[in-house]
């Protein structure tokens, strides 16, 4: 049976697994999914073993994205753009393929919410890898401006220069954002230490969408501090999980799994429903 598996450090709790799974069920795709805990010094190790022995693909996550995109053969251009890889593909020429899904991911999670991309004003926090991830195919929506704001200003800016060329895209402190914004997403890590970007609650009124690339069972402190200031549509990072599954599947396996239901199973899975 074709094996697949996800190497991440910690990734016990990792549900790629379970998405996966379903996803083979819903195609009928004969594939076993795993999981791969190496040690962080052990990963490229680990990850040739996989491949000698047989494995076909592999999503990568944290904290290997950065270094599986040295080790892979050859890359997609939006894996080359968000300088991470998540997916690893076995091409029939025997070419270990890297690739990077996150950002697709954030994009088609955002349009099943109904957010209109084009023509929008959007912020995104956060200068980090997830954002870095998300900005070339944010851009390729179209918006009519894209700001990021990061702690450390002078990050934004570099990401700013280095994506200038795909679209309107500049840096800005938290100090210095004017609104209105019709988009926020967060990709800083804040949420996991239960704590906020430093965001004036004035840029939230009641028609701006708010995208949390984080998830839990409750409402991130992002999204509960979003919802205090008045936004009525709030996102979590669960449905851009299954849709960045949904493209590293169509990758491997060259079919596209829907992911409506599996999203359903996945918020039961986690008691959110
Ligand atoms: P990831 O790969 O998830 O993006 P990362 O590369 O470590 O992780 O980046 C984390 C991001 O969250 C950074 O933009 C970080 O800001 P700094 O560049 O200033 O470190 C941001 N971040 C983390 N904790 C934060 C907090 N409490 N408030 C604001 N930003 C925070």
């Amino acid at each position: 049976m074709d094996r697949y598996l996800v190497f991440g450090h910690p990734v016990r709790h990792s549900k790629s697994p379970f998405i996966h799974t379903l996803f083979a069920r819903q195609t009928q795709q004969e594939l076993e999914y795993g999981l791969a805990e190496p040690a962080v010094d052990q990963f490229a190790q680990a990850l040739r073993t996989f491949f000698a022995q047989g494995g076909k693909g592999c999503n990568v996550t944290v904290p290997f994205k950065e270094q599986a995109f040295t080790l892979v053969e050859r890359l997609s251009p939006r894996a080359k753009r968000a300088g991470a890889v998540n997916t690893i593909k076995l091409t029939d020429d025997g070419v270990l393929l890297g690739d990077n899904t996150d950002g697709a991911g954030l994009v088609a999670d955002l349009k099943s919410h109904g957010v209109t991309l084009a023509d929008s004003r959007i912020l995104l926090l956060g200068a980090g890898g997830a954002a870095r991830g998300a900005l070339a195919p944010l851009l390729a929506e179209l918006p009519s401006e894209l700001v990021i704001a990061n702690r450390t200003h002078t990050k934004a800016q570099q990401l700013a220069a280095e994506f200038c060329d795909l679209g309107p895209v500049t840096a800005q402190t938290y100090e210095q954002l004017a609104g209105p914004f019709d988009l926020v997403i967060n990709s800083t890590s804040a949420s996991l230490q239960g704590e906020l970007p430093p965001l004036a609650p004035a840029l939230i009124h009641t028609d701006i969408a708010i995208y949390d690339m984080m998830y839990g069972a409750s409402d991130t402190a992002f999204i509960s501090w979003a919802k205090q200031h008045g936004a009525r549509q709030t996102m979590d990072g669960l449905g851009m999980l299954v849709e960045q599954a949904a493209e590293a599947f169509t990758v491997w396996r060259g079919i596209r799994p829907g992911t409506k239901q599996v999203l359903r199973e996945l918020k039961r899975n986690l008691g959110v429903i």
